[in-house]
């Protein structure tokens, strides 16, 4: 049978059968990324209809409130005459849609600005070409596919989508949880070569027996690449999502289906797939590429330093019939109970900049 019968499933059973357990990083992998059937190589997976809705697809003034803080930063770069704008995983390309038409106010911004997306999903794609076309993005193949002037990059719900590795704490060592068959059907495992405790961080290793470590090595390549770009260049990076401040143990990997929770290994390709951000070792990258990391911020108050009640209460006066509407969506960004302390707002930098909202 070639491959093009095999469903993902199929692909990803057959690849056990001939090569052994696979770690959840590849099967994540496979999932999200694969070229035919991967989640985020397919259809559109957000919006109401969609698995789940992002903050820019709550309202308009969290990308507003972003651009704020991009042009912020370009004016505190000395107002660059080139630089790249970069966006990983734009979605449907509405948060550089609201930051850019506040940030086109900006005297020569939009002629110094260069906008990259980088971007897995066609039909995202295509929407964002739609969205963003009028300021001539160049969707990028690599992530580090950028010119030599200031960086500055954003990423909302980006980090999240990134594969992860687990590791279980066992008397002998850390044992690598893995995905295989069992009567046929796909199950964890754990990997029954150990691993020494000092091959993990400090933070982890008085873990009791039985304790997972999740770490995504594409996360830290990715902000290993982009990091050297800004510490060479000047710039920054703005990421925002669901994680936790400090470096520790539990099992945080998720499959979410039409906004429920599904099995993680149940649909391949069908369901997505995320876990928490580690931002404590996202800190440690980019300390150790030389740049200055910000105090984490939650969501609810990098957004209130930036103004969002402000900005909620003026779009209240000018579209009176909004106000339920844009106090739901106050309520949706910045309550503890919604997305207001679960997600936290990262930012590293160079180029002798003070990043607005951290602080
Ligand atoms: C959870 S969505 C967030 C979308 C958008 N930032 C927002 O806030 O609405 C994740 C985004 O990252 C993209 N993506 C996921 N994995 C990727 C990868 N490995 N390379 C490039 N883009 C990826 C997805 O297609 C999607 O645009």
């Amino acid at each position: 049978m070639g491959n093009e019968q095999l469903t993902l499933s199929d692909l990803i059973d057959r690849q056990i059968r001939e090569t052994g357990p696979m770690s959840i990083a590849t099967y994540m992998g496979l999932a999200l990324t694969h070229p035919r059937e991967g989640y985020y190589t397919g259809a559109d997976p957000l919006g109401a209809k969609g698995d789940f809705v992002t903050a820019p697809e709550i309202s308009q003034m969290f990308g507003e409130l972003i651009g704020f803080f991009i042009v912020n930063l370009w004016q505190q770069l000395d107002q660059p005459r080139s630089f790249t704008l970069l966006e990983l995983g734009p979605g449907r390309g509405t948060l550089m849609q609201d930051a850019l038409r506040v940030a086109a106010k900006a005297e020569g911004f939009l002629d110094a600005c260069h906008l990259q997306l980088f971007e897995t999903n066609p039909a995202l794609k295509a929407q964002q070409a739609e969205r963003l076309g009028q300021y001539n993005p160049y969707w990028a193949s690599e992530i580090d596919a950028v010119a030599d002037d200031p960086l500055i990059v954003v990423a909302n719900e980006f980090f999240d989508a990134l594969p992860i590795r687990q590791f279980v704490k066992a008397a002998d060592g850390w044992h690598e949880r893995q995905v295989g068959l069992r009567d046929g059907k796909r199950t964890f495992g754990l990997s029954p070569t150990p691993i020494p405790g000092d091959a993990m961080p400090e933070a982890v290793r008085n873990a009791a027996d039985g304790e997972t470590y999740e770490v995504s090595l594409a996360t830290a390549d990715a902000l290993q690449r982009l990091g050297k770009r800004i510490a060479a260049q000047r710039g920054a990076i703005l990421a925002i999502d669901y994680g936790y401040a400090a470096t520790q143990t539990g099992e945080t990997l998720q499959a979410i289906r039409r906004h429920s929770f599904a099995d993680v290994l149940e649909a391949p390709g069908e369901i997505d797939l995320s876990a928490h951000v580690d931002f404590d070792a996202l800190g440690r990258v980019a300390a150790d590429l030389g740049l200055k990391v910000e105090p984490l911020a939650t969501q609810r108050d990098f957004l209130a330093r930036l103004g969002i009640v402000e900005r909620a209460s003026a779009l209240a006066r000018a579209n009176p019939e909004q106000l339920d509407a844009l106090a739901a969506a106050l309520r949706r960004l910045t309550d503890s109970s919604e997305m207001g302390t679960l997600f936290k707002v990262f930012c590293a930098s160079a180029g002798d900049v003070e990043p607005i909202g951290l602080a």
